[in-house]
């Protein structure tokens, strides 16, 4: 039994029937707190309506009623398909009780009453949640993609189940399509340990639909950055869940697009890009924070070579969050080996990923042909030491490079297994200096150090000419060797 498993979840139905909003409000709460699907009637004829289409375990209903009431449902219920029934009133009278249970109420209770008197009334009618219970949910853990519950963005009448797990391909339903997932919901089950949240693999897209309408609104608000930056920068990883679960297609990039514009646009300082390398340090997956970190720094680089058109901006950015897409087909296993315990074969393997990407894009109508160059060529460098091909500096795509300086970058500063600590833009860029900085091209690592106001080197800066601005691609001009 998994920690999950205490969790007092029963998933079954109550239809609850009450004209007094405010104490059916309370109650539905309540019920829903103790892992209860509630579903509301204001009246004995509204409830009639519901149980012609949904099947019930339990009702709870008042006595006084307007239109058909507590008593004349119970006789409804009694003819069409018997359901136990509690009753409630807030008048008591002297054998009340007992009537009632002669005519065939399961439970009688008078207003006001306590939480733990009807919470023991439930268990008495329904015991504790079974094993067989539980069986019943048993499924396959590929069918759920989950989401951390600190990140779940609930609403009214969400458009999908929620699920939670209890252990290996068992998961309870917890909400319902249709149904509201209350804040203080989410919150008890956070007091219970629960770490994430499931949707069904199939619902992800409408999870992902919800938070890109949030998207530009949060970017545009007057909330304040870290709390933007954090909504992005899970927006970007569910983005990227969905692209490696479900691949690419024109959706999943249209979509990309989006959330990545969105992102651009809320960092514009540099003090922001310090808080954004912190963000992607509280990551849960380290590919997903050094797609988000090589799309963002990318940009940032981007603007202050002053390759400023936004359809620049939009291929670095795109170019950055799907580099590694190749890396969807690689095992995670190969992925997570520092490089010196890598067989030949493992490296091969993982030098594949540019071409896999390239390929897997190749299939997305309308994807422009620099955003391939970008993801083909970003681990060749200047010197043609890189791969797949070893080109050299000048027959490499302008924007492929800039992309290999981000890539290079995010590999220090943003924590992943062969550098589990993360550090410093200055000592990434220190690094980088260091460690054959001919690799590079000069002009995108001079930049990024202005980005981070890091002294540029003398030799650096001597080579350095400041260009004017380029309002789009087909003005930066280069060689391009044939690679393909
Ligand atoms: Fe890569």
């Amino acid at each position: 039994m998994s920690e999950e498993d205490s969790i007092a979840i029963s998933g079954k139905k109550i239809l609850l029937v009450e004209d007094d909003d405010a104490f059916r409000n309370v109650l539905r709460r309540n019920l829903e707190l103790d892992g209860y699907q509630v579903f509301e009637a204001s009246n004995g004829r509204v409830a009639q309506n519901i149980l012609g289409f949904e099947t019930m375990d339990l009702i709870i209903s008042d006595i006084r009623l307007p239109e058909v009431n507590g008593i004349e449902l119970m006789h409804f219920v009694k003819r069409t398909k018997p359901i136990p029934i509690i009753l409630i009133t807030g008048f008591p009278e002297m054998g009340l009780e007992q009537e009632l249970i002669e005519l065939g109420a399961t439970q009688y209770l008078e207003k006001p009453f306590k939480r733990e008197d009807l919470l023991k009334l439930l268990k008495d009618i329904f015991g504790e949640p079974s094993v067989e219970e539980v069986i019943k949910t048993q499924t396959d853990d590929y069918e759920y993609c989950k989401i951390d519950i600190d990140d779940f963005i609930s609403g009214r009448e969400m458009k999908y189940d929620i699920f939670v797990r209890l252990s290996d391909q068992k998961y309870v339903r917890i909400a319902h399509e249709g149904a509201d997932l209350s804040q203080e919901r989410i919150k008890s089950f956070k007091e219970k340990n629960i770490k994430f949240l499931y949707l069904k693999k199939e619902d992800f897209s409408k999870y992902i639909e919800f938070s890109l309408f949030l998207a530009p609104v949060v970017s545009a608000s007057h909330i304040n950055k870290e709390k933007k930056f954090l909504f992005l920068r899970k927006t970007n990883e569910l983005i990227l869940e969905d692209i490696y679960l479900n691949g690419v297609n024109e959706i999943s990039f249209d979509n990309a697009k989006t959330v990545v514009e969105a992102t651009v646009s809320t960092v514009t300082a540099q003090e922001d890009l310090f808080k954004v390398i912190q963000l992607l340090n509280e990551h849960t997956d380290f590919l997903y924070a050094h797609c988000i970190g090589v799309s963002v720094y990318g940009a940032m680089i981007a603007k202050t070579l002053k390759w400023n058109s936004p359809v620049n901006i939009y291929k670095i950015s795109m170019g950055g969050l799907f580099h590694d897409v190749g890396k969807k087909e690689i095992d995670r296993d190969i992925l997570n080996k520092p490089k010196q315990d890598r067989s030949p074969e493992e490296t091969k393997i993982i030098e594949s990923h540019p071409m896999r990407g390239m390929e897997i894009l190749r299939k997305v109508k309308g994807i422009p042909n620099d955003i391939l160059q970008i993801i083909f060529q970003h681990h060749e460098n200047c010197t043609g030491q890189g791969y797949p091909v070893g080109l050299r500096k000048h027959a490499i795509h302008p924007m492929a490079r800039l992309i290999a300086v981000a890539n290079e970058f995010c590999s220090y500063t943003i924590k992943n297994p062969e550098n589990p600590e993360g550090c410093s833009p200055e000592i990434a860029i220190k690094k980088i200096l260091e460690n054959e900085p001919n690799q590079w091209d000069h002009n995108v690592l001079s930049a990024l150090m202005e980005v981070f106001n890091y002294p540029i080197p003398l030799e650096f800066a001597k080579g350095r000419v400041r260009k004017k601005p380029v309002e789009n691609t087909s003005e930066i001009a280069f060689k391009r060797k044939k690679a393909f």
